[in-house]
C-alpha cells in the first residue's frame, strides 16, 4: 500500500459534522493544509472550534448542492445529513446533498484531477436478504419511502461515482459506513447510542422501539476515520465500494443495558413501535477492507468507545453553552 503522503490540500466536505470534524483534526495532524466546506445543517462550529486560526485549516460556508471552484488534491465527501431525524426534516433537499452535491465534487474533481472519497453508507443494502452484508449485495431498498431520499441519493452518488470512474478515468473511493458512534455526535439525532447516552445521563426512561431484539453494529469513530484514510492512499486500481464498520453485533437491548451500566444510571427502559422501513439486523462483512486497507481492523471494544462517548456527552450537557448548542 502506497504511503499516506503528507503536505496535500485536502478539501472535506461535511467537515463541521460528526465524522467530518474527526477527519479534519488527522489530516491536520498529519500536517495537510485542511479545507473544511459545510452549510452547517447539521454540523456545528463547536466541532471544528479548536482548529478555527489553525494556519492549515480553512473554514468555508458553503452548501454542495451549488458548484465549488478551489484548488485541491483530494477531496473526502462526507456533507449529507446521516440521521433519519435530520434526513427526513427536508428530504428533497438531502436527496439534492447527494446527488447534485456528488455531481459538483465530481465535477471539481474532473478539473482539478484530485482523488476523491464518497461517505456512502450501509444504507444501500436497505433491509438486507444477506448476513452479514458484502459488498458485492446490491441490497433490497424501497424507493418510494421515508428513508429513501436517503438510502437513494446515496445509491446514485455511488452510481455517479463509478460512471465518472469509467468515463472520465477519475480516481475515486467509495465507503460503505456503518453505524459509527463517538464523541461529537449531536445530542438529539435520534441515533440509538447518543439517544441512550443522553437518555440514560439525563435519567429519563430509554426508548426502545420495537421488542428490542433488533440488531445493529457500531464502530468507534477513531476506527473509521483511520479506515478512511488508508482507503484514500490505497492505489487507483481499488475504488471499493469496501464496507467500513465494526462487525460485532449488539441488540438495542444489550446496548441499552451497556449504557444504563456504564453511566451509572437508574434509567428504565421503556418500549415505541417500530419506525417504518427499520433493518432488523445489519452487520459488516469487513473482510475486503482488512485485505485491502494494509491490515485495518476496528481495535475499540464498545464498552470503552461508550465509556468516552458518554464522557463528552456528559461534560457537554452540564456545560451552559452545550446544553442550549442542540
Ligand atoms: N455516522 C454514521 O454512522 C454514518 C454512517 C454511514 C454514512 N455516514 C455518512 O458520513 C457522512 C458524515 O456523517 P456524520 O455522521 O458526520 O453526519 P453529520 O450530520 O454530523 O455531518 C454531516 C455534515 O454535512 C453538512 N452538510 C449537510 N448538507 C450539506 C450541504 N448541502 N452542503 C454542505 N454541507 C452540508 C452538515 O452541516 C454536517 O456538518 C455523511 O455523508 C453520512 O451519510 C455516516
Amino acid at each position: 500500500m502506497r504511503q499516506y503522503n503528507p503536505s496535500k490540500r485536502i478539501l472535506v466536505t461535511g467537515g463541521a459534522g460528526f465524522l467530518g470534524s474527526h477527519l479534519c483534526d488527522r489530516l491536520i495532524e498529519a500536517g495537510h493544509d485542511v479545507l473544511c466546506v459545510d452549510n452547517f445543517f447539521t454540523g456545528t462550529k463547536r466541532n471544528i472550534e479548536h482548529l478555527l486560526g489553525h494556519p492549515q485549516f480553512e473554514l468555508m460556508r458553503h452548501d454542495v448542492t451549488f458548484p465549488l471552484y478551489v484548488e485541491v488534491d483530494e477531496i473526502f465527501n462526507l456533507a449529507c445529513p446521516a440521521s433519519p431525524i435530520h434526513y427526513q426534516h427536508d428530504p428533497v433537499q438531502t436527496t439534492k446533498t447527494s446527488v447534485h452535491g456528488a455531481i459538483n465534487m465530481l465535477g471539481l474533481a474532473k478539473r482539478v484531477r484530485a482523488k476523491i472519497l464518497q461517505a456512502s453508507t450501509s444504507e444501500v443494502y436497505g433491509d438486507p436478504e444477506i448476513h452479514p452484508q458484502v459488498e458485492q449485495y446490491w441490497g433490497r431498498v424501497n424507493p418510494i419511502g421515508i428513508r429513501s431520499c436517503y438510502d437513494e441519493g446515496k445509491r446514485c452518488a455511488e452510481t455517479l461515482f463509478f460512471d465518472y470512474h469509467r468515463q472520465h478515468k477519475l480516481r475515486i473511493k467509495v465507503a460503505r459506513i456503518f453505524n459509527t458512534y463517538g464523541p461529537r455526535m449531536h445530542t438529539n439525532d435520534g441515533r440509538v447510542v447518543s439517544n441512550f447516552i443522553v437518555q440514560a445521563l439525563r435519567g429519563q426512561d430509554i426508548t426502545i422501539y420495537g421488542d428490542g431484539n433488533q440488531t445493529r453494529s457500531f464502530c468507534y469513530v477513531d476506527d473509521l476515520i483511520e479506515a478512511m484514510l488508508r482507503l484514500m492512499g490505497t492505489g487507483d486500481d481499488f475504488p471499493g465500494p469496501v464496507n467500513i464498520g465494526n462487525p460485532g453485533e449488539y441488540s438495542m437491548l444489550e446496548l441499552a443495558q451497556k449504557v444504563i451500566e456504564l453511566s451509572g444510571s437508574r434509567s428504565k427502559l421503556v418500549r415505541m413501535p417500530l419506525p417504518a422501513d427499520d433493518p432488523k439486523q445489519r452487520r459488516p462483512d469487513i473482510s475486503l477492507a482488512q485485505d485491502k486497507l494494509g491490515g485495518w481492523t476496528p481495535k475499540t471494544q464498545l464498552d470503552e468507545g461508550l465509556a468516552k462517548t458518554i464522557a463528552y456527552f456528559d461534560q457537554l450537557l452540564s456545560s451552559s453553552s452545550g446544553a442550549k448548542a442542540d
